[in-house]
């Protein structure tokens, strides 16, 4: 038995779980919630960035791929064109960019608006009611549909990284 496959293959499938199953709540369930919940909606975003979860998810994000590059690796016999080429080697190789390109998105667009939007809310409040208090709170209501938009689209390029993983010892 090769231990650090099958170690490589625990990590890769739990953190690969983790990660997607976490984005498609959100983006069911979690953001259309909040949005209808108002400002206390905000309250719950603040609890989790408190609880980390905007630097939880991309570490997991990343064990999930530096596992997954190393089973491509060990499958593909050290990258052969041939295996690539094969109807199996092209479902796993289309799963595995449309993970990595997720990751991207929520790395580079996702996360900073997220981050962004606790700060902005707490400053319009502290300010008095007026122009300036409207723009900031303008400023992170788009930042929130930033967050939700590309939230969808992480969460449905991780459906078809998903089933990639899924089908592509059967073809
Ligand atoms: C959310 C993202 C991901 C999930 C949920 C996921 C899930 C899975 C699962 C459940 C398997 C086992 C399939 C089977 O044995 O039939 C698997 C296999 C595999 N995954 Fe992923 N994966 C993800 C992302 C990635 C990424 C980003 C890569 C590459 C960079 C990758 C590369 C692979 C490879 C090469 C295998 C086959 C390993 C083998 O045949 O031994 N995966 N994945």
């Amino acid at each position: 038995m090769d231990l650090v496959a099958v170690v490589l293959r625990v990590i890769h499938i739990v953190c690969g779980v983790y990660w997607a199953g976490t984005l498609f709540f959100v983006a069911t369930f979690l953001q259309p919630a909040v949005s209808a919940a108002g400002p206390e909606g905000g309250k719950v975003m603040q609890a989790l960035m408190r609880r980390r979860y905007l630097d939880v998810m991309p570490a997991v994000a990343i064990l999930t791929i530096l596992s997954g590059l190393d089973l491509y690796r060990r499958a593909s016999g050290n990258f052969s064109a041939d295996w690539i080429g094969s109807r199996h080697g092209v479902i796993l190789t289309i799963g595995s960019l449309a993970a990595i390109v997720a990751f991207v998105i929520g790395v580079l667009l996702m996360r900073p608006a997220a981050r962004r939007v606790g700060p902005l809310v707490q400053g319009a409040q502290e300010l008095p009611e007026g122009p300036d208090r409207d723009a900031r709170l303008a400023e992170a209501a788009a930042l929130r549909r930033r967050t939700a938009m590309s939230g969808r689209w992480v969460a449905g390029l991780l459906v078809v990284a998903v089933i990639g993983m899924a089908v592509a010892r059967y073809v």
